[in-house]
């Protein structure tokens, strides 16, 4: 299975996802790697030796420009998964129509708490104990997609946005690297995705 990973970030998701595809016995391989700004995470791709390409959305008039450069990279580099893996920008309707539902997106909540940009911070605002990761096929909604995998993450006294996106990440790349492994080996059917909630996890 080919694979292109949209970031905006670190990408420390995306290294996870380059260092599980590193192993030979894993049934994907990551092809490209985009970005919607001169993203830190590129220098990921850069160390594993993959291509990368930058679209920065600042340099488009409008979205749907972007979106359509986008869309060309995409077409390219004819990957048969995309992931989004802390892309911070919503994606137009061409591209999700164009790609969907062989295109998926990580969460740092347990969807459908929380979703949005801010996710980890909406958790805390609202004072709850216990939030999570998901993983979801991108559809034209914000994180509302089917979910493919998600586990519940517990929030601690004290966490701050930091302290608990950094107890979700891991939670995060586990079930991404699982979810496609689960893509490529053709147990994880993404026109029939059967929702796979993990047991709570303290
Ligand atoms: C991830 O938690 C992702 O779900 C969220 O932003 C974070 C990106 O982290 N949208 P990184 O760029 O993979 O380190």
């Amino acid at each position: 299975l080919t694979v292109a990973v949209l970031i905006s970030g670190g990408g420390s998701n995306l290294r996870a996802l380059l260092e599980a595809a590193a192993d030979p016995g894993f049934p994907a391989r990551v092809i490209v790697v985009g970005a919607d700004r001169p993203a830190d995470g590129l220098a990921h791709a850069e160390a594993y030796g993959i291509p990368s390409f930058s679209v920065p959305f600042r340099e488009f008039a409008t979205r749907e420009e972007w979106g359509d450069e986008l869309a060309a990279q995409l077409r390219a580099w004819r990957p048969d998964l995309v992931v989004l893996s802390g892309l911070m920008r919503l994606l137009p309707a061409a591209v999700v129509d164009a790609w969907s539902p062989r295109i998926i997106n990580t969460h740092p909540a347990y969807l459908p708490e929380f979703p949005g940009a801010h996710g980890v911070r909406d958790a805390l605002a609202a004072g709850a104990t216990e939030t999570g990761a998901s993983v979801i096929v991108v559809d034209s909604g914000v994180d509302t997609g089917p979910i493919l995998a998600q586990e519940r993450v517990a929030v601690l006294p004290g966490d701050d946005e930091a302290t608990l996106h950094d107890r979700i990440k891991p939670v995060e790349r586990r079930l991404l690297i699982d979810v496609v492994r689960r893509i490529a080996t053709g147990e994880l059917d993404l026109a029939a995705p059967a929702p796979t909630a993990h047991p709570t996890v303290t």
